[in-house]
């Protein structure tokens, strides 16, 4: 995709945290902008936060509970009908803590549902070109203190590298982004878990400095694995042996 101008952006998780700052960066470079959240108080929210900066015609807020496919295939299906189009998809939605199966669900199982319905709609018709899936460093090293979570990311690591290149004979970009901390809800309610430890060893960043690097993924060709730390924002790493 060569410009964000005119783009339309699907960012699951949109409500909050990373997902919130990536829809601000979106809109400030010109996109239009598809909320899907799970809490629909959050989304309303920030659907009528993000109306009194930029045009409302440019925002949408869909409920949607990405563990479930049928609920993503929706309102994936309801993005285009109401925009016209669909360029981007960043499955960015997760959460810290939970039964491992509802962390697996929630951070693993959307991204293949989001990815497998993306890259279908784009054979199909005029899906996402680029998917972008948020991992973790934990993706990369495990967190000790979240072991199911650190599991997720790797998860999610592993299958976006694995279907890269796949993709991209079909024309989709798939781009992974792996976070270091950010100050958020998630690694909020993380803190007295983490601040004794790493947290106050390795640092924080804030989610502007996330969203900056995923939206620059959007005009990115290759596929990339990158890494966002407070010492470097966007850390291309190798795909074949990744290495923070
Ligand atoms: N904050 C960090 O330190 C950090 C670091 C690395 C990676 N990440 C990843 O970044 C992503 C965003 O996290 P964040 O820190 O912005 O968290 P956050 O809690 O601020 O936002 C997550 C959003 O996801 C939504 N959500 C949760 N379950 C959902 C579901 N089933 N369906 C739809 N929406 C759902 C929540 O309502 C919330 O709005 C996550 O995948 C997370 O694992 C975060």
């Amino acid at each position: 995709m060569e410009s964000i101008e005119g783009a339309v952006v699907v960012v699951t998780g949109g409500a909050q945290g990373i997902g919130f700052a990536t829809c601000e960066e979106v809109l400030a470079r010109g996109g239009k902008v598809s909320i899907l959240d799970l809490s629909e108080e959050k989304g309303l929210e920030a659907l009528s936060n993000l109306c009194k900066s930029f045009d409302a015609e440019r925002v949408l807020f869909l409920a949607c509970d990405v563990s479930r496919r049928e609920s993503v295939v929706k309102a994936l299906e309801e993005t285009r009908y109401h925009f016209g189009r669909l360029d981007v998809l960043v499955n960015n939605a997760g959460i810290g803590s939970g039964t491992p199966e509802m962390v697996m669900e929630v951070n693993f199982h959307s991204v293949v549902s989001g990815s497998e319905y993306g890259w279908e709609m784009r054979t199909r018709t005029n899906g996402p070109s680029v998917i972008i899936n948020v991992a973790s460093t934990a993706g990369l090293v495990p967190l000790e203190q979240a072991p199911i979570y650190t599991a997720s990311k790797h998860a999610v690591v592993g299958y976006s590298r694995a279907i890269a290149r796949k993709a991209k004979k079909d024309s989709v970009t798939v781009h992974c982004m792996c976070p270091a901390f950010t100050d958020t809800g998630l690694v909020r309610k993380l803190k007295d878990q983490l601040r004794k430890s790493t947290l106050e060893k390795v640092g924080i960043q804030e989610p502007s400095v996330v969203a900056e690097g995923i939206v620059r993924l959007m005009t990115t060709e290759e596929p990339l694995l990158v890494a966002c730390t407070p010492e470097n924002p966007f850390k291309v790493l190798n795909r074949n042996k990744p290495k923070l």
